[in-house]
């Protein structure tokens, strides 16, 4: 196995801090993802239902779970359905959970096949009031596909329109965004495969090197230390590639004299790591880059101190802001006449910093949480400021993920070297 799953007790202490959200007599009804199609007869890799195995471990396609706290058969209070195998599936696609397994996995006592979920499900909805459904509420999330939930949600409207529907987000998303402590140790295991890939990058990067042989790199540390893979599709950007803040391509060649920005992080047993460093092709910061640097580096130290329990994320960036001008002004990108005057709307160090400064972290690299709800000890977030001057090519981010706490922060990713002189020794040991 490529590493032990997580411990059932997190999905069952999930489930609990679930339920005790609930009115009485509620169902919650979870459903997997689809296998998405690609063309002729391929399909996309399988990506679970992030709410799905968080609460409960199971890492399957077609995998329903079904939750009635008090339904008047105890048996009845939690069951999941997992496919159901047979020669013809170990043959074509290998092992899939038996009943056991899941059992285990989860901590579910009540596993059943499949084709029995029609049943329990009508039984319970005769109980329940009201039926908690579950639909992707991202705020980014755009997507033209119907999900599995949302044409399961279409069902139960049609067939039970006197029921009470309720949404199950925003109290997944509460849930989600404060971590158990498996959860940090799963963070913390991504985190460290992501440094060690960090490592072996600066020991590979030279002038000459192709941004997809660094990925190769990566790629290789990644998934020998056990990882799933990537977190993200990597952005590894040298030059004036580092302006293109979704940058993926990653073919073009690392020339000397340049940066190279590389987001790039491990999932490890469904926990996203999220890292940006940049680094110089040849080993040593022009004083320009340096500049640039050490202003993205004050201002994500500064950020890292901000973030505490308590504080509103809204409050937080506009406060990264009012500090990412102070240093635009230093490096004299920003009129000091220009920023007195700017509309407060549309802030000039946008142009130099464009995208927000912190998000959630966890089954998802851009985590739910209820973002408009002030921090609280246990959630972990990034930082990652940058600054992006296309007029000189020039791209700089750096980001960590950072675990708050009640008395003080844990940045998760403090062992890998950020100061620009660690990085320049770090990449003098090289091979030349
Ligand atoms: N790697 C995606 C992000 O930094 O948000
Ligand atoms: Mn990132
Ligand atoms: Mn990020």
């Amino acid at each position: 196995m490529r590493y032990p799953p997580l411990p059932a007790d997190l999905f069952t202490s999930n489930r609990q801090r679930l339920k005790a959200m609930l009115p009485p007599r509620s169902l919650v009804i979870l459903h997997a993802n689809d296998v998405m199609p690609a063309n002729a007869d391929g399909t996309l890799g399988f990506v679970q239902n992030s709410d799905l195995y968080h609460l409960s471990g199971v890492d399957q396609e077609e995998t329903i779970l079904m939750l009635c706290p008090d339904a008047p058969d105890p048996k009845q209070r939690e069951m999941i359905f997992v496919r159901e195998t047979n020669e013809q599936v170990a043959l074509w696609e290998g092992e899939k959970l038996t009943q056991e397994q899941a059992a285990e996995r989860s901590g579910i006592q009540r596993v059943s096949w499949l084709q029995d979920f029609e049943t329990a499900f009508r039984q319970l909805m005769c109980y329940a009031d009201q039926v908690f459904l579950n639909s992707n509420e991202h705020p980014r999330a755009t997507s033209p596909v119907e999900t599995r939930e949302t044409r399961f949600t279409r069902r139960v409207r049609r067939e039970y329109p006197l029921h009470d529907l309720r949404r199950l987000a925003p109290l997944m998303h509460r849930l989600r965004s404060e971590k158990h402590p498996a959860e940090i140790a799963a963070l913390r295991e991504a985190a460290r495969i992501t440094g060690d890939g960090f490592r072996r990058v600066c020991r590979f990067v030279k002038p000459g090197a192709h941004e997809f042989e660094v990925e190769a790199e990566l790629a290789h540390e990644f998934l020998r230390q056990r990882a799933r893979g990537f977190a993200y599709t990597p952005i590894i950007a040298a030059g004036a590639n580092a302006c293109v803040l979704h940058y993926i391509t990653n073919h073009q060649e690392c020339k000397d004299g340049d940066l190279l920005l590389l987001d790039v992080a491990a999932n490890f047993a469904n926990y996203n790591a999220d890292l940006t460093r940049t680094i110089p092709v040849n080993g040593r910061f022009t004083p320009r880059q340096r500049q640039v640097y050490d202003a993205v580096l004050r201002v994500f130290r500064a950020a890292c101190s901000m973030l505490r329990p308590g504080v509103i994320l809204r409050e937080y960036q506009d406060e990264v802001g009012r500090l990412m001008t102070t240093e635009l002004l230093g490096l004299g990108l920003l009129d000091r006449d220009a920023v007195e005057k700017q509309d407060p709307d549309k802030p000039l160090f946008k142009k130099y910093f464009p995208h927000g400064t912190s998000h959630h972290l966890g089954v998802d690299v851009h985590d739910v949480g209820a973002t408009w709800e002030p921090l609280r000890a246990g959630m972990v977030l990034t930082v990652e400021p940058g600054i992006y001057i296309r007029e000189e090519g020039l791209g700089i981010r750096l980001e960590n993920d950072i675990l708050i706490g009640e008395t003080e922060n844990t940045d998760l990713m403090a062992d890998i070297p950020i100061e620009a002189e660690e990085i320049e020794s770090l990449m003098a040991a090289r091979a030349r």
